[in-house]
């Protein structure tokens, strides 16, 4: 595998079936968008050059996901919208010239790995055909195009469901939309489509049988995990990809020496790194992107919400939420607490209830704490960002922290206790 590639997203389509005013493509899972994961799927082959997607619905605001996101994405406006063929030939004039492989996908595929991408392309070019097809087999091809094949088992072309015969509709073997063609050979057939079908779109399916027609091989590749095609287009299968990649990514920890306690009730995002010996207990959130060390334990009821690096014997308890943080080894943060935008030493103990105020409302900007090692912090805590909290320092029970605390010092902010005897007694009478 050698020769780089460029891509075409196709991401236009309305999205019906999500009942959202937000674009299909811009829905999220683990805090990042459908979208993302195709692309990244695709930048990740090491592969590829350029990616040039498709807008239609809500162009603005895929187009400013992308631009604000990806260096070698562009948006290409598809207006109005005629069929998968039409929206990849909004490319057509970027492409021209171009001698290597185009890849062509949809937005709304987040379970594509690069993986598989990378096999593809590699049987592609081993096989010296035009174009090649992703293909699966289905138990239940409702709704997909089906492959059709001649005598001798070679491809010959794509039906879709609207068009095809009974004989047709029974072939199990459907069409997941991802191509790979060779553009400066089927670049044409982009010229040619037409829209004499049920549906009168422009077909990008029809790009098969042009190909074969000017006598150049097109060839299916079989997909190994059917998983990967899976397309979303509505709220249940946005929680069912949910599922799939929590589960995919639990098991590659689970194999590296993570312990899971309970992989039911527990979410961790793909872009989190854990290193082995980390327990991780019920009812644990991760998301974003994260680094954890060897020996931590986490949850339950943990929340990590990206940003996050922890180093090795960590511990993160039950009700805590850690946002963008950096938190050195040894260091307890075991209940109820809120971290954000805070850089912990070691051998740090956060006492129960202590909060990181980071955000001010009113002017929107966020501060940094800055907790040297060996540090303690007393139950009910707060912390005023910015704050710094210097190596060995003390915090007592109770106190609201506005400014620096010294190294070795203690802190504390707290009323006077008053004690009224017989208060029980009095009141009584
Ligand atoms: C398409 C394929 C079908 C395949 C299935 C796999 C065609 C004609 N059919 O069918 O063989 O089995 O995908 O999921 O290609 N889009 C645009 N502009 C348009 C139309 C669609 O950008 O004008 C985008 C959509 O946003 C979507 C993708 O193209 O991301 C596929 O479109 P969709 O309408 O879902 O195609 P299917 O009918 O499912
Ligand atoms: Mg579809």
């Amino acid at each position: 595998m050698s020769k780089n590639i460029k891509s075409i997203i196709l991401a236009a389509g309305k999205g019906t079936r999500m009942k959202s005013d937000t674009s299909k493509v811009l829905h999220k899972i683990f805090n990042k968008e459908l979208l993302g994961y195709v692309i990244d799927a695709v930048n990740d082959t090491g592969l590829a050059e350029e990616n040039y997607i498709i807008v239609g619905h809500q162009a603005e605001a895929v187009e400013k996901y992308v631009s604000e996101n990806y260096k070698n994405a562009k948006c290409r406006l598809q207006s109005p919208q005629l069929g998968t063929g039409h929206a990849a030939y909004q490319a057509y004039e970027d492409l021209k010239g171009f001698t290597g492989g185009v890849l062509i996908l949809c937005g709304d595929t987040p379970l594509l790995t690069s993986e598989t991408l990378k096999d593809f392309i590699n049987e592609h070019e081993k096989s010296g055909a035009a174009l090649t097809v992703m293909s699966a087999i289905f138990e239940d091809p409702t709704n997909y195009g089906r492959i059709i094949r001649d005598e001798n088992g070679n491809l010959k072309a794509i039906i879709e469901e609207k068009d095809a015969s009974p004989a047709q509709k029974k072939i199990k073997e459907v069409n997941t939309g991802v191509y790979l063609i060779n553009w400066a050979e089927v670049s044409d057939a982009f010229l040619n489509l037409d829209s004499n079908n049920a549906q009168n779109e422009y077909y990008l399916t029809d790009i098969v049988k042009w190909t074969i027609n000017k006598g150049l091989k097109a060839q299916s590749y079989i997909l190994k995990n059917n998983e990967e095609s899976y397309g979303i287009n509505s709220k249940l299968h946005l929680a069912q990809a949910t599922k799939v990649l929590k589960d995919r990514v639990l098991e590659k920890l689970m194999s590296e020496g993570v312990t899971i306690v309970d992989p039911d009730t527990t979410y961790i995002s793909p872009e989190t790194e854990i290193e082995a010996d980390t327990e991780i207990y019920p009812c644990t959130y991760i998301e974003g992107k994260n680094k954890i060390g060897k020996h931590c334990k986490i949850g339950p009821f943990a929340r990590i919400r990206g940003g996050v690096e922890l180093g090795d014997f960590v511990k993160i308890g039950n009700f805590v939420e850690i946002k963008k943080s950096k938190i050195k080894d040894h260091t307890n943060v075991s209940h109820l607490s809120y971290i954000g935008d805070s850089s912990l030493g070691s051998n740090v103990n956060i006492g129960a209830g202590t909060i990181t105020a980071n955000y001010n409302h009113i002017t929107k900007e966020k501060f940094n704490t800055v907790i040297e090692n060996n540090a303690s912090t007393g139950s009910n805590t707060v912390i005023v960002a910015p704050a710094h909290i210097g190596e060995n320092a003390s915090i007592g029970a109770g106190s609201v922290i506005s400014k620096d605390v010294e190294q070795n010092a203690l802190a504390l902010t707290r009323a006077p206790l008053k004690i009224f005897k017989d208060w029980f007694n009095k009141i009584k009478k």
